[in-house]
């Protein structure tokens, strides 16, 4: 055998210091400060970034919620929440740092009383800024219909501005539907700037859904192929191989296309197809997206059914293992009609896309957890050489973004030998073997916690566009609600889905990437 070097990989061709950056002190009040996201997701993360030196000598983090607690019990709260939650070994000594910024204020959301303690104690636990300015950010860790009560509150009590240079993050889901997405935003404007606003889609903050944007716009060799002409489709893929879980009280309220196609797949959607933006200031990336979802094509009843389907997980096997159908999943409704699975075909009408179809798949209980990304090239005009393979594979680019973050371009070589055929292959960059394992991947929060620190408001949804987004996905919703699912549950837990989906595809000559 040949004896051949390995090419020099990206780690070894320049060095990489992390960037790093000046955060003003801030005070952080967590609404709903010890429930599940709060132990789960933020807490930890808060306690990492603590541990990496990435937060200012100067925070307190304020949990808000309505049990009686003290401080020294809402700090024992955190550290089992991290110890359970978080990465890593729990360390003794940045627990101790971190655990001196922590306090708790008890209160109801609808009561005065309670914020004009929460005030009494912004201003006795924030920190000033060398400015003066006291930097605030209120994390609205509750569900939507506590918001309201909390937004009527905050200008009620002078919350938001004057004393308090404040921001506000606001979970997902952001209203039901367009229409009280927008009544959400107005209410919110009758508090805050649109400035101020951090609405997070925790999507945008996974290192290979930012990388999108870098790949397209940082390579010159992509983006002139980027269009009609040399692209045949777009698939995206979200797969979970999860159901819900002990989330049926949400779930069956919200359904598949509220839970994931309204945000996370309508980001990844307007990043592969936004026109490159004139810089990466927050508000041109964000105007760019927006245009996308306004040329969406527009879905009347006669397209959602041809060209959506919907789907209900039934019992099946996961990784060899019994799960139970969705119908039988803890507090579901006996005879559910929420669906678990979509599959469309999208359009976008403009110059670059006209007719360039965009199959968007999500479900829970597929057969893998996948997210990825897959651009499919024209065919060649002629058909010079005979293929080894059955299959005549097109050029595909592949952007992974989960379990596998990697980008993968399909092309085709000879295969070696006397005769003339055509072989398959990948050229592949993968983010843990390429950089040989020396990076770090910040969890999706910590990234999204320090932008909103940084007031970077590139990765948050603004106004319009989350608007925007419901506005696309408003009438298969509404249309899947009125009519009946007669024949849920549809597809076996631990496949692809529903067989309807492989046909919406296969109707076109094409096939699902992932099958
Ligand atoms: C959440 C949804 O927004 O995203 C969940 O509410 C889903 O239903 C989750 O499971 C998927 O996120 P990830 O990061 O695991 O792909």
């Amino acid at each position: 055998m040949s004896d051949i070097p390995d090419a020099p990989s990206a780690s070894q061709s320049c060095e990489i210091i992390p960037e790093r950056f000046d955060i003003e002190p801030f005070t952080m009040v967590i609404f709903g400060g010890t429930g599940d996201l709060s132990r789960r997701k933020l807490l930890p993360t808060l306690f990492h970034l603590c541990e990496d030196r990435n937060l200012p000598d100067n925070f307190s983090i304020i949990g808000f919620a309505s049990k009686e607690r003290s401080d020294e019990d809402y700090r024992s709260l955190v550290r089992d929440s991290i110890k359970e939650f978080g990465e890593g070994e729990f360390s003794d000594r940045c627990w101790e740092n971190f655990s001196s910024h922590l306090y708790y204020t008890s209160g109801g959301f609808d009561d005065n009383e309670s914020y004009r303690r929460l005030s009494k104690r912004l201003e006795e636990v924030s920190i000033p800024t060398k400015g003066g300015t006291r930097e605030i950010i209120y994390y609205l860790a509750v569900p939507p219909q506590f918001l309201p009560d909390i937004f009527e509150r905050f200008s009620l009590c002078n919350l938001c501005n004057n004393t308090f240079n404040s921001r506000i993050i606001i979970e997902k889901p952001f209203g039901q539907n367009r229409k009280s997405a927008a009544a959400l935003n107005q209410l919110i404007a009758r508090s805050f700037n649109e400035s101020q606003v951090y609405r997070i889609d925790h999507y945008l903050g996974k290192e290979t859904v930012q990388n999108i944007l870098f790949f397209r716009f940082a390579n010159s060799i992509f983006e002139p192929l980027w269009n009609r002409r040399y692209i045949d489709h777009v698939q995206i893929t979200v797969a979970e191989s999860l159901g819900i879980g002990s989330r049926a009280g949400f779930y069956e309220k919200a359904g598949v296309v509220r839970d994931i196609v309204q945000n996370h797949m309508m980001q990844i959607l307007a990043l592969v197809a936004m026109e490159p933006p004139i810089s990466l200031e927050a508000d041109h990336i964000r105007d760019e997206k927006v245009k996308v979802y306004r040329t969406i094509r527009n879905m009347d009843e006669s397209y959602i059914d041809r060209f959506t389907v919907r789907g209900q997980y039934g019992t099946g096997k996961i990784n060899n293992k019994d799960v139970s159908s969705y119908r039988n999943e803890k507090e579901t409704y006996p005879g559910s009609d929420t669906p678990t699975y979509f599959a469309g075909k999208l359009y976008i009408d403009n110059w670059r896309w006209a007719d360039v179809p965009f199959y968007l798949r999500t479900g829970k209980r597929l057969k893998e957890r996948i997210t990825e990304i897959s651009i499919h090239f024209r065919q060649p005009p002629l058909r010079l050489f005979s293929s080894a393979c059955e299959i005549r594979e097109p050029n595909i680019l592949v952007l992974g973004v989960q379990p596998h973050e990697e980008i993968a371009l399909h092309i085709g070589v000879k295969h070696p030998g006397i005769g003339n055929q055509l072989y398959p292959v990948n050229m592949r960059f993968n983010y843990e073997k390429d950089l040989r394992g020396d990076i770090h991947f910040p969890l999706p929060y910590e990234r999204l916690l320090l932008d909103c620190m940084k007031g970077d408001q590139t990765l948050f949804a603004s106004q319009d566009g989350i608007e925007s987004m419901w506005a696309v996905v408003d009438p298969i919703i509404e249309q899947w609600e009125h009519t009946p699912a007669p024949e849920f549950p549809n597809y076996i837990a631990g496949s692809w889905g529903p067989e309807k989906a492989a046909q919406l595809i296969e109707k076109d000559g094409r096939q699902w990437r992932i099958a």
